[in-house]
């Protein structure tokens, strides 16, 4: 079940076209433990065929669902916590008060994946902000990966994953269960609107946001790549709004428009010259 150098190469370069991900020569044994689970679950074929129907068909729904399999979707709901306090504490109440003539607020989760993100948001402003209830509230997640955003659009999440990071007061107060699984209130599923948006290509109308979370996604592009979306992030930031990136990830030495602003362990960014 292992991949030749030559089909790795393929592959690399198959997923940097279409994704900008960037896959190092260490994680060939991922992306083959990955198509071999794809396989597994689709009941089909080789290695050796999966690579060489990649290679001729042009069956792109085929080649998206492959590429799909071996993206790296790792999340949690309030993954690291310290950014979330940030918002609750600092970015949401400035901006909630700042907009509260307008009574409109917009906040872009990027690079979803399950949707944990962008319901923790969710779960944030309903819990703490219930002045933003009558508010004109666009809270859009996105994410390349349709098989994650039919997930997100679940609202259906296993154990495990309501285990990590959600507080045991938040599962009780907006999930229930159905067998093995967590289902969210439709009230906070509501409050996100899901879509497919891939970075590196175009992107279809998003407006201007108030808040944008980008977060480890850039890790996986090479530098020229982060450039070119940090630069339509600029575009897409409202001049007071405020960007989060993951933890391994900054603006420094990449983009001067961006400053930052620290809030206890968070550094997010803004624009300069508010
Ligand atoms: C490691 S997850 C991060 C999820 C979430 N932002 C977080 O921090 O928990 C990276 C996500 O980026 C998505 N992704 C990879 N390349 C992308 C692209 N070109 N455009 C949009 N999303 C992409 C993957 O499908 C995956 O869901």
């Amino acid at each position: 079940m292992s991949l030749t150098p030559y089909d790795y190469k393929f592959i690399r370069r198959l997923l940097v076209n279409e994704t900008g991900v960037q896959l190092g020569d260490n994680k060939q044994v991922l992306v083959e433990s990955r198509l071999a689970a794809f396989l597994m679950r689709n009941k089909t074929g080789s290695m050796r065929q999966l690579i060489s129907s990649l290679r001729l068909s042009r069956d792109i729904d085929f080649q998206r669902k492959v590429i799909e399999a071996i993206l790296i979707n790792e999340t949690s709901f309030f993954r690291d916590a310290h950014p979330f306090n940030c918002l609750k504490e600092k970015v949401l109440p400035e901006l909630i008060e700042k907009r509260k003539d307008r009574k409109s607020l917009s906040i872009w989760s990027a690079a979803c994946s399950s949707g944990q993100e962008a319901f923790s948001i969710a779960m944030t402003l309903h819990e703490y902000f219930p002045q933003v209830d009558n508010w004109n509230l666009d809270l859009t997640a996105s994410d390349i990966s349709l098989d994650m955003l039919e997930r997100a659009q679940s609202g259906t999440f296993k154990q495990l994953e309501v285990n990590r990071g959600l507080p045991a007061r938040l599962l009780v107060r907006y999930f229930h269960q159905e067998g093995l699984r967590w289902k969210i209130d439709p009230k906070i599923k509501k409050m996100v609107q899901f879509r497919r948006i891939n970075l590196i290509e175009p992107w279809p109308y998003i407006g201007r946001q108030d808040i944008i979370l980008m977060r480890n996604v850039l890790i996986y592009f090479d530098m020229e790549t982060r450039k070119s979306v940090l630069a339509r992030v600029r575009q897409h930031l409202k001049p007071d709004g405020y960007l989060f990136l993951g933890a391994a990830e900054t603006t420094l030495n990449i983009d001067k428009a961006y400053e930052q602003v620290r809030h206890g362990r968070t550094i997010c960014y803004r624009l300069k010259n508010v």
